[in-house]
């Protein structure tokens, strides 16, 4: 009887599903239309559909270029992830990278707020963030330093509660890039539009910018013919992985987006209808307003009509756009809903009343409060210790402490520099590396340096300290090592003498603009190797961009411990300062997966400097759900980290159904209505899986416990994709229950041919983890026709 209902149920969805799938009708996308619920932006809606009325034509065309008109004075946009940027006397926070390699929602919220804050204390009505995009397909993807990790459950959860902060802040969080921005060589091609887009930057007008992963400019020609890369991806991979994150960033406020560079399938992102008026405006339900990257736009009307809402006056002048307007070619409706949705994010954070006036960036506006210290230990816990052989860290006790690495100290020139979304950065940086390349570079009013921090103390501990602050690495020519005393050799093993510990910096480099060439660095490999060679008690510190690969060294005997972090900001120093004394236990964890060899990566995603054509016939199947495809062992996967405690997990794993609600809902199709995040029922809480976590060791300290799931095979998914993550903060010998919530659309997979979620028939595995390749424990629910029917435990 159950099963005949269920059936019925899924038959009934279908049904719903065919005239939903007018979704890629050009009335759809109207906010008037009705076909999204507005929940909580109807109240905004109702103040700008009234402000709207009451315009004539061209203060509607005036409004969508960012005209005054009346007491709108539009919106202020600006830049970036980590800071206002180009501000003086803001907080450089740390990286998209870094911050979420805490793995801590709380610290992003708490962090994005602070950020929002400074933000709306300079006057800036919207922010260019998060970077969603990138989320990683590629280890040498250039501009990973400033996202959230390739795994798309992870990186929508977090940018979800970014999105949230920014917001909460009063600030219209705009998401870019979107869609499919997943690499920079080629993002551009040429553009008659001359940047038209309203977008951060500047690039010359009517210039193609080719460029090869070290930057150098292949072509600079001015022919018009020439086009950004085009990415071909299946409708299946293209919501799981690549769209599912914007479900989460529509949910918790996203009030802008900014449409990329790049093509889809062919069409530019900006021109295309089916990738914002169908995906983003109907099937997310996003309500508020699109803009385009730097030259993103490539036409007045036909963006337009796609769904863009903002643009520049020269492009969308009297000429263009004024005229479409008047012949029909763009609607009426359509211009009324690129002015509604100009007003969305302003009306539904209120403000028009009482907004603080706009700053320019070195008026002396104060917002800072106590963000430093927030800084400093969201970038300190975010910091992953990769091994520590005989408990190397924390540094105790030491007597002589040797330094290594131009990352130890500031590069010369500092520390800002010009901005460069054209890619002339890395592989390493010449000094400290605390911010990416690109426009989330970010602005310093200060950095702290572990050249700085180990001098203090010095002072204060009473240690003997040297350095070697060069990544070129030499043995001295007249061979030994000392001299007298405190007298030393000019080379780097000189400098090892009589440590107790050394500590070499590294980092690897790359931005906006350019992918990376090469995830070693051959010069920064030898200098640890030449200090380990000579010292049995090397550390290395390593920040990074995206995946760096330690296996020229890692298995060297006197390699004893590893930290691994991103761009950390202005705290830098201090925040590793606090993790390599001590004074604050690791417990960041690894977002994308460090392999053994660059050939471990998967070779199609590799940058393709002379090809356009991009294909992502992976699917799904990128970072370590490619390497568990491969059966390809890495040298650290996705989730890993130590900490200076231990923790066991306990042996008894339970999956249930959500209490309550309507059981014959469980399988099937979404059927709820079309929402602000998608169907409302996506969202749904409809199981839960709970586990213990014990803390083992003597030290108080933080333990990320994971939940991966197994689809049915049914559904052809990869093996194990993360469904919940918790940061647990434990004293030692305490446990603590840990409780996964999951949503509908956890358990949904995207059917191609019903264009709907669905939760396929069959067992569902839940694996409490400690990271992708360390499973501890598992339980099983079975869903058959819509019913779910039991689940059981076991270890593994
Ligand atoms: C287009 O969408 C609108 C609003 O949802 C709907 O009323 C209309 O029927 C759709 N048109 C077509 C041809 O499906
Ligand atoms: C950069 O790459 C291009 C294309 O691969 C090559 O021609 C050029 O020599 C490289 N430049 C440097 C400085 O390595
Ligand atoms: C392109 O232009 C840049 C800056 O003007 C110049 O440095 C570079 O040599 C040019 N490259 C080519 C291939 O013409
Ligand atoms: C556009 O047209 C309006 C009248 O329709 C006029 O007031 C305005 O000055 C024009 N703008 C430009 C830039 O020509
Ligand atoms: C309407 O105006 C636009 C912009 O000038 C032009 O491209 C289009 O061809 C015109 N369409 C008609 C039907 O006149
Ligand atoms: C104009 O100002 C009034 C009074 O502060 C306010 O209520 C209204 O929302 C404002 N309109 C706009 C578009 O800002
Ligand atoms: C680093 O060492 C190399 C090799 O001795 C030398 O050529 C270079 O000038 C040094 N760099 C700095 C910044 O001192
Ligand atoms: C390592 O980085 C340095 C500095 O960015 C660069 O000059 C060098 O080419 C890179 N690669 C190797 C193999 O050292
Ligand atoms: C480790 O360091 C010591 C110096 O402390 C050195 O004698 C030894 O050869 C090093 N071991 C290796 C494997 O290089
Ligand atoms: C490491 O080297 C230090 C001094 O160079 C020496 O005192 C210590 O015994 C060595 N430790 C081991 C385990 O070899
Ligand atoms: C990485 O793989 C390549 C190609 O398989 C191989 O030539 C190279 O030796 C490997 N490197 C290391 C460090 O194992
Ligand atoms: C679950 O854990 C049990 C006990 O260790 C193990 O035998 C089983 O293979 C695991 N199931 C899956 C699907 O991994």
């Amino acid at each position: 009887m159950k099963q005949v209902s269920a059936s019925l149920l899924a038959l009934l969805s279908l049904g719903s599903l065919a005239s939903a799938d007018a979704s890629n009708n050009y009335t759809a996308q109207l906010l008037s239309s009705g076909t999204i619920k507005l929940g909580d932006w109807q109240d905004a809606y109702d103040k700008a559909s009234a402000f709207v009325k009451t315009l004539s034509t061209s203060d509607k065309l005036s409004l969508v270029v960012g005209g005054e008109v009346g007491n709108f004075t539009g919106l202020h946009m600006l830049d970036s992830s980590s800071n206002p940027l180009g501000y003086y006397y803001v907080t450089n926070w740390p990286a998209g990278l870094a911050m979420v390699m805490t793995w801590d929602n709380d610290a992003i919220h708490k962090q994005a707020k602070a950020l929002g804050s400074e933000f709306r204390g300079k006057g800036i009505n919207l922010a260019y963030a998060p970077t969603l995009e990138p989320l990683g397909r590629s280890a040498w993807g250039g501009r990973q330093g400033e996202t959230y990790g390739p795994d798309s459950y992870f990186a929508g959860a977090m940018r979800g509660r970014f999105v949230k902060g920014i917001s909460d802040a009063g600030v219209i969080p705009s998401t870019k890039h979107f869609i499919m921005n997943e690499y920079e060589t080629n993002r551009e091609g040429t553009t008659s539009m001359g940047g038209g887009g309203g977008g951060p930057g500047g690039a010359p007008p009517n210039k193609r910018r080719r460029q090869a992963t070290n930057g150098t400019v292949l072509d600079n020609s001015t022919s018009s013919s020439s086009d950004a890369y085009t990415v071909h991806i299946d409708d299946k991979a293209y919501h799981e992985t690549y769209l599912a994150p914007f479900y989460d960033t529509v949910k918790n406020g996203m009030g802008g987006a900014m449409c990329a560079m790049n093509r889809v399938n062919g069409l530019y992102s900006c021109e295309s209808q089916d990738l914002l008026a169908k995906y983003l405006k109907v099937e997310l339900g996003f309500p508020g307003i699109v803009h385009a990257d730097i030259s993103g736009q490539r036409t007045a009307i036909n963006s337009a009509n796609a769904g863009m809402d903002y643009s520049s006056q020269n492009t969308w002048s009297n000429s263009t756009l004024g005229v479409a307007v008047n012949n029909g070619s763009v609607t009426t409706a359509r211009l009324d809903d690129m002015a509604i949705r100009n007003m969305m994010g302003y009306f539904h954070l209120n403000q028009d009343q009482g907004y603080p006036d706009y700053a320019s960036n070195t008026d002396y506006v104060e917002v800072r409060r106590n963000h430093a210290e927030l800084a400093r230990t969201c970038a300190a816990s975010s910091v992953v210790l990769l091994t520590n052989k005989n408990s190397a860290l924390p540094l105790k006790s030491k007597r002589s402490i040797s330094i290594f690495g131009s990352h130890a100290a500031p590069r010369y020139f500092g520390p800002n520099t010009e901005l460069d979304v054209y890619g002339g950065v890395g592989p390493t940086m010449q000094g400290h590396m605390a911010v990416v390349g690109g426009s989330g570079m970010g602005s310093l009013a200060y950095l702290t340096t572990p050249i700085q921090l180990f001098n203090e103390r010095a002072a204060k501990d009473g240690f003997q300290l040297r350095w070697w602050l060069n990544d070129t690495s030499t043995t001295s020519s007249s061979g030994g090592v000392a001299g007298s005393g405190t007298e030393l050799k000019e080379s780097t093993v000189g400098v090892t003498a009589n440590s107790d510990a050394c500590v070499v910096f590294l980092n690897a480099w790359a931005g906006e603009g350019g992918d990376r060439s090469e995830l070693t660095n051959g010069t920064t490999d030898a200098l640890v190797n030449t200090v380990a060679d000579n010292c049995n008690n090397t550390i290395v510190v390593i920040n990074t961009v995206g995946p760096r690969l330690v296996d020229a060294w890692i298995e060297h005997d006197n390699v004893t411990g590893v930290l691994y972090g991103g761009a950390l900001g202005q705290e830098s120093g201090n925040a590793l300062d606090d993790v390599l004394f001590g004074a604050v236990n690791p417990s960041g964890r690894l977002v994308h997966t460090i392999a053994k060899n660059e050939s471990d990566y998967d070779a199609n995603t590799r940058v393709q400097e002379d090809n356009l054509e991009l294909d992502f016939s992976e699917g799904n199947y990128i970072d370590y759900k490619y390497f568990d495809q491969q059966a390809i062992e890495p040298r650290y996967a996705f989730g890993y980290g130590l900490s200076y405690t231990t923790f066991e997990y306990g042996s008894r794993v339970t999956a249930q159904l959500s209490s309550g609600g309507n059981k014959r809902t469980m399988g099937g199709y979404s059927t709820g209505a079309r929402a602000v995040r998608g169907r409302e029922d996506l969202w749904d809480i409809v199981a839960t899986v709970t586990t213990t976590v014990m803390n083992t060791g003597g030290v108080a300290g933080a333990e990320v416990a994971q939940l991966y799931l197994s689809f049915p095979d049914a559904a052809g998914e990869p093996a194990r994709q993360l469904r919940g993550f918790e940061k647990v903060v434990l004293e030692p010998y305490k446990t603590a229950t840990v409780t996964f919530e999951l949503r509908r659309r956890d358990l949904s997979v995207w059917d191609t041919a019903a264009q709907n979620w669905k939760m396929e028939s069959g067992d569902y595995v839940f694996h409490v983890a400690a990271s992708s390749r360390d499973l501890r424990a598992n339980a099983t629910l079975t869903i058959q026709s819509g019913v779910s029917l039991y689940g059981e435990y076991g270890l593994e």
